[in-house]
């Protein structure tokens, strides 16, 4: 039994680990504004507490950190719109960025005790490099307010880790799916929308031809790599892909759906998205050396999604 932080534990990635934690009896306290994440997305358990709050609000975090003495911080609170990283620079710069670099201060500061300290960062620092598959020590190239602020809080949580001995490391997520994924802006995750669309029978927007290539993992495996990295393994001080470590067209992706669906989605064929990238898949070797093994592959995994979203 440890004591956990989740910040953003309401949000899609943080609730799904909620839920694999209290089946280990961990007590587990819960930092989200509810900017994006839901209430609904938390656990019924009494193991959990949860606070309303923001992760900028320095006082709060820093009386909670002091009086609670946890185990493990996963650090998933960020406004992860890239498009309004772009419109609000500096705001969205105090959540992605400076207010997790205050939390390793209080560490810092006080010399609390951690085991293990993650903080989740993107397949977006990689940018628009052609090289593939996306290696950690591939080229870095941040395009966007976003991105720069999960590369530079990777540095922090690996500076952090090595000057002041804080067991720290670092994840870049490719494209995760799964239940409790919020389809509601435009720039969700591209599973969770079109979900949404097959249940609901709307049609789709398709940005492109359909032939754009992405990482998708399902949410289940990459619980399964939260826990390798903090409680299962004593890596410390680097940074991991967190992927299937397979491309597959979106084109691809809707044949799977369809099937999984016995449905047929309608398609918008728009023109494609400024900014783009047109290929990204990784290479998960590192992860793989410590033990990781993805149990779906993509129709493994819609079909588990489509389940869940069909019983909603
Ligand atoms: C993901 C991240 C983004 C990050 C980028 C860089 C998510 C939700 N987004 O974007 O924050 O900057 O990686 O690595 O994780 N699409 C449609 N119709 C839609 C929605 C999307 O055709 O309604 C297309 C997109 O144009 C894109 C593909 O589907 O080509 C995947 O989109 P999305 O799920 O947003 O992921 P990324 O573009 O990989």
């Amino acid at each position: 039994m440890s004591k956990v932080l989740i910040t953003g534990g309401a949000g899609f990635i943080g609730s799904n680990l909620a839920d694999r934690l209290i089946k280990d009896n961990d007590q587990i306290v819960i930092v989200d504004d509810f900017s994006m994440g839901l209430r609904e997305n938390i656990p019924d358990s009494q193991l959990i507490t949860t606070y309303q709050a923001n992760i900028t609000d320095k006082v709060f975090m820093k009386d909670l950190l002091l009086s609670e003495h946890f185990d493990y911080i996963y650090m998933f609170a960020g406004i992860a719109s890239v498009a309004d990283s772009v419109e609000r620079p500096y705001e969205t710069h105090q959540t992605n960025q400076e207010a997790n670099v205050y939390l390793l201060e209080v560490l810092r500061k006080y010399h609390l005790p951690v085991k293990k300290v993650l903080f989740a960062s993107s397949a977006a620092v990689y940018g628009n490099d052609p090289h593939l598959p996306k290696l950690e020590t591939s080229t870095i190239d941040p395009l966007t307010p976003y991105a720069i602020d999960k590369f530079a809080t990777e540095r922090y949580l690996m500076d952090y880790g090595r000057l002041y001995n804080i067991p720290t490391v670092a994840t870049r997520f490719f494209n995760i799916y799964g239940p409790k994924q919020n389809p509601s802006s435009p720039y969700s995750g591209v599973l969770s929308i079109i979900s949404d669309c097959i249940k609901q029978g709307k049609t789709f927007n398709l940005y492109g031809d359909g032939q754009q290539v992405r990482d998708f993992v399902y949410i289940d495996d990459v619980i399964d790599a939260l826990l390798l990295l903090t409680k299962e393994s004593d890596i410390n001080h680097e940074v991991f892909n967190v992927a299937a470590g397979v491309g597959t067209t979106l084109n691809d992706v809707i044949r799977a759906y369809e099937h999984a669906a016995g449905k047929n989605l309608a398609v918008n064929y728009l023109p494609e998205r400024v900014g783009d990238i047109k290929y990204s898949y990784a290479d998960i070797t590192k992860l793989r050396q410590l033990g990781f093994k993805p149990k779906y592959n993509i129709e493994s995994g819609i079909a588990k999604y489509w389940q869940y979203i069909n019983q909603k």
